[in-house]
């Protein structure tokens, strides 16, 4: 039988309003790219019995995914735990802890080969041995060679899960080393949600993608969910007008910061980030979220392989976009202000609207 949204709706629990929880599923559907055609498969996992089994590691972190994790207010971290997923697992979140709390791990993976979701945070040291980072004795190198090959999918969180992150950063004492490096060999399929923290919605929509069409979504070349990552932050940004009008906070507390100005002499890497922290705000410190640029720090490309943890803060991001116009300004090395450059920003802007269009237009596109 069709999945029916407003039945679906109805069986929801924990006070969530019908309307709500609809306005939930379609903002769902629009983060895949998804036309709200979609919602009621979406409503009906998201509501179905069958719960995912979850078993969350942490290797080299610093508590910052699961904390960004539990300000998730739509759904709320008990409504994710308790209605979508089955978390089996995990260090931050056990009721139990020590012998309980390992045997209840591996009962969970006897009980779910196959079948259930490894979420890893942390980067994985793999010098010596793997000893400088074990749980309950045991290297989490060990233990994530040993969980992975039973898991149904992997997915590293963070950007130390990602690309390694901090602790990855020179000199590297202790090997930290990317999840994905670790299971390169061994066939699993593994979906990176970088970022530092992670946008937790991100993480969400990746787990009901799972969840509705019992597979992964789609991936890029860095195996990040396209629907997240495929634009970069400073296409969507709040402060692009002002980039675009050449108006600059030259320091913080300036006038130009105070007046909400564009951020990219201050070292915003937005040009070359890839992410949607613009436009799906998070961290709860208001009804909409919330995004570090609204709050007047650059991005500082913290979910970018190559830039977050190797460029440094303050210097300029590489502008590659073919719109934008840079129309008054020298902001950007190599591009001087002027009558000419306007004219080449306006047409540079023309030539991105249409791009914007047609990738509108065609339905079959990302
Ligand atoms: Fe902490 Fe950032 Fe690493 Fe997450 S990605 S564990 S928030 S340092
Ligand atoms: Fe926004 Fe940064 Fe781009 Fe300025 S440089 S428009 S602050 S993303
Ligand atoms: Fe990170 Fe930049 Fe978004 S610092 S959280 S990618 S705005």
């Amino acid at each position: 039988m069709e999945p029916n949204v407003a039945d679906s709706a109805k069986t929801q629990v924990n006070g969530v309003s019908r309307r709500d929880f609809i306005k939930f599923c379609t903002g769902v559907a629009a983060s895949m790219g998804l036309s709200a055609s979609f919602v009621p498969e979406i409503a009906a996992a998201v509501t179905s019995p069958q719960r995912p089994p979850v078993i969350w590691l942490s290797g080299q972190e610093c508590t910052g995914c699961v904390e960004s994790l539990l300000r998730t207010d739509h759904p709320t971290i008990d409504n994710l735990i308790f209605d979508l997923i089955s978390l089996e697992y995990s260090e931050t979140l056990n009721a139990g802890s020590g012998h309980q709390a390992e045997h209840h791990r591996a009962m969970s993976i006897e009980a779910n080969k196959g079948k259930f979701i490894l979420v890893v945070d942390g980067a994985i040291p793999v010098k010596d041995g793997g000893v400088y980072c074990q749980i309950a004795g045991k290297p989490v190198l060990d233990i994530l060679n040993e969980t992975a090959p039973q898991a149904a999918a992997v997915i590293a969180i963070g950007s130390c899960a990602a690309w390694g992150g901090v602790a990855a950063a020179s000199p590297n004492p202790t090997g930290a080393t990317p999840v994905h490096e670790i299971l390169k060999d061994k066939g699993i399929p593994v979906v990176n949600i970088p970022g530092c923290p992670p946008n937790p919605y991100n993480f969400l929509t990746t787990v009901i993608h799972y969840l509705t069409f019992n597979k992964l979504p789609a991936l890029d070349d860095k195996m990040r969910p396209k629907f997240a990552y495929s634009r970069r932050i400073h296409e969507n940004c709040e402060r692009r007008p002002h980039f675009d009008a050449g108006r600059f906070a030259e320091e913080f507390g300036d006038e130009g910061h105070r007046q909400g100005y564009c951020l990219y002499k201050l070292g915003c890497k937005g040009p070359e980030t890839f992410n949607n922290c613009s436009t799906v705000h998070f961290g709860g410190v208001s009804s909409t979220g919330c995004w570090p640029v609204a709050t007047g720090a650059p991005c500082f490309g913290c979910s970018e392989e190559n830039v977050g943890f190797s460029s440094p803060l303050f210097a300029k991001a590489k502008v590659t976009s073919p719109t934008p116009p840079f129309a008054f300004n020298d902001a950007v090395p190599g591009q001087k202000g002027g009558a000419k450059n306007f004219a080449y920003g306006v047409a540079g802007a023309a030539i991105g609207a249409t791009a914007v269009a047609l990738v509108k237009k065609d339905g079959k596109k990302e």
